[in-house]
């Protein structure tokens, strides 16, 4: 029997890796919406699937690939049912993953997004689709609509993307490209219309965001302090984050702008990776532990609560157990509120992934060590909020009945009980308790 109105087809996508994958995938959504797709929470009643991949490091990629044959059972059940890789893994294995996978209908690198109805077209007339290539066209202007759905109050704003340098254990340069800006009265638009659709705090992702120097309204490049100023104007936005940087391009402006700009948030991620100064240099970072510690004391000064996240990688080919211990000297110099830490993996076609490996145990082991280190100090830093106010914006409901949780300026979860607060509210807290991943307090009467 026909329909006058088709149904709508439904789209899974599961995102791994890093934000930027999480803002791409919200942009794939919007795109395919277009081709007449809605979102659904589950891959089993999908007409399309699509994994939106990460190959930072080895267990990433591979993780794809065996979701991928979990979906075997599915396709076999529904032969219409078609299959994308979309993100990293597509752009670095490109047409290898259809070889690999037959399953795969469609691979699509991430700056080719905006061609997704498309190639989803070709993958329907039953050919397969593929493209990765680096286009010249804007994608995000391509993908640029004015959606008005309302949104959570936190969001994710794509400023920049791409990298420039090198370092030697990393695929960035080579899956995402070299760095681009947007240009800012792009970003300022779509900023002005997450706010109408009830967002009030903006995180603006970029590989290297702190390299952003896209061009302002007069043609002249704007800086990322530049830019998140012009933020700060916007009506009924209420917080400004940034995330990922890199200590060579942390400018005076924007260290600056982490003392004076109110909406700026008191929380920074600057990954160091390693405490060693040989190592640092055989990983091509092109700075010192010491000129690193001179920066966090520099924005420190402009901002002394402001909390440091940072990034590690242990294991790196040749790191010996005196470079190891220069990274912990350095972890409990800086003192991180939260830090990421991760076993170096051997990323093939990057320069480190030629050299002297370290001994799978041993990477283990540092890592251990390492982690306990930075779960010790992170629950010193969260348990020092106990009895201070803090400003939280709530996010969704707890799980007990009546409960609201939210993130504080210094990215804290904290859950309040009966807080009689709504959604996107932001309201002053008293913490009372520290937990293992979490605050806990009351809110303050005004
Ligand atoms: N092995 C382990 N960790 C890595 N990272 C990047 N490349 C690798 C790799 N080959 C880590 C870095 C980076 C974070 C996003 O991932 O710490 O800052
Ligand atoms: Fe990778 Fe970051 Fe280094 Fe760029 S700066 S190569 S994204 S680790």
């Amino acid at each position: 029997m026909a329909n006058s109105k088709p149904e709508p087809k439904k789209l899974f996508i599961k995102t791994y890796g890093c934000q930027m994958n999480v803002y791409d995938s919200e942009r794939m959504a919007e795109a395919m919406g277009g081709a007449g797709y809605v979102e659904t929470k589950s891959p089993d009643d999908a007409d399309m699937i699509l994994l939106n991949t990460c190959h930072i490091r080895e267990k990433a990629a591979e993780k794809v690939y065996s979701e991928l044959g979990r979906f075997r059972k599915l396709k076999n059940e529904n032969p219409d049912l078609k299959i994308g890789v979309a993100g990293c893994v597509a752009q670095a294995e490109g047409e290898e993953i259809m070889r690999r996978q037959p399953l795969v209908d469609l691979v699509v690198g991430p700056q080719s997004y905006h061609k997704l109805p498309q190639l989803e077209a070709k993958a329907r007339s039953g050919e397969k689709a593929l493209d990765t290539d680096f286009p010249i066209e804007d994608k995000f202007e391509i993908l640029k609509k004015r959606p008005k759905a309302k949104r959570a109050p936190a969001a994710f704003l794509t400023v920049q993307e791409g990298c420039d340098k090198f370092c030697a254990f990393c695929v960035v340069p080579y899956t995402r490209g070299a760095e681009v800006s947007r240009p800012a009265p792009r970003i300022l638009d779509e900023a002005q219309n997450l706010v109408e659709r009830g967002v009030r705090e903006i995180t603006l992702l970029g590989q290297n965001v702190n390299a952003y120097h896209g061009a302002g309204p007069g043609g002249n490049a704007w800086s990322l302090a530049e830019l998140i100023w012009a933020l700060n104007d916007i009506d009924g936005l209420e917080r400004i984050r940034f995330t990922t940087s890199h200590p060579n391009d942390m400018s005076e402006d924007l260290i600056e702008a982490h003392g004076t700009c109110e909406k700026l948030m008191p929380y920074l991620h600057l990954p160091v990776q390693s405490g060693s100064d040989h190592i640092l240099k055989r990983m091509n970072r092109k700075h010192t532990a010491e000129s690193y510690l001179r920066l966090i004391r520099k924005i420190r000064e402009a901002r002394p609560d402001i909390l440091m996240s940072g990034d590690f990688i242990v294991g790196f080919p040749e790191e010996t157990e005196e470079d190891f211990q220069a990274t912990l000297d350095l972890v409990e110099e800086v003192k991180y509120g939260y830090a990421y830490s991760f076993k170096y993996s051997t990323r093939p076609g990057t320069p480190a992934a030629e050299r002297a490996q370290v001994d799978e145990d041993e990477k283990s082991e540092r890592l251990q060590r390492l982690q306990s280190l930075i779960t010790r100090q992170q629950r010193e830093i969260q348990d020092a909020m106990v009895g201070k106010t803090v400003n939280v914006l709530f996010e969704k409901p707890g799980r007990l009945t009546g409960q609201m949780v939210g993130k504080s300026d210094y990215l804290h979860a904290v859950h309040v009980a009966d807080a009689k607060v709504e959604i996107g509210d932001i309201a002053r807290v008293e913490i009372t308790d520290s937990a293992a991943n979490s605050l806990a307090g009351r809110i303050k009467a005004a």
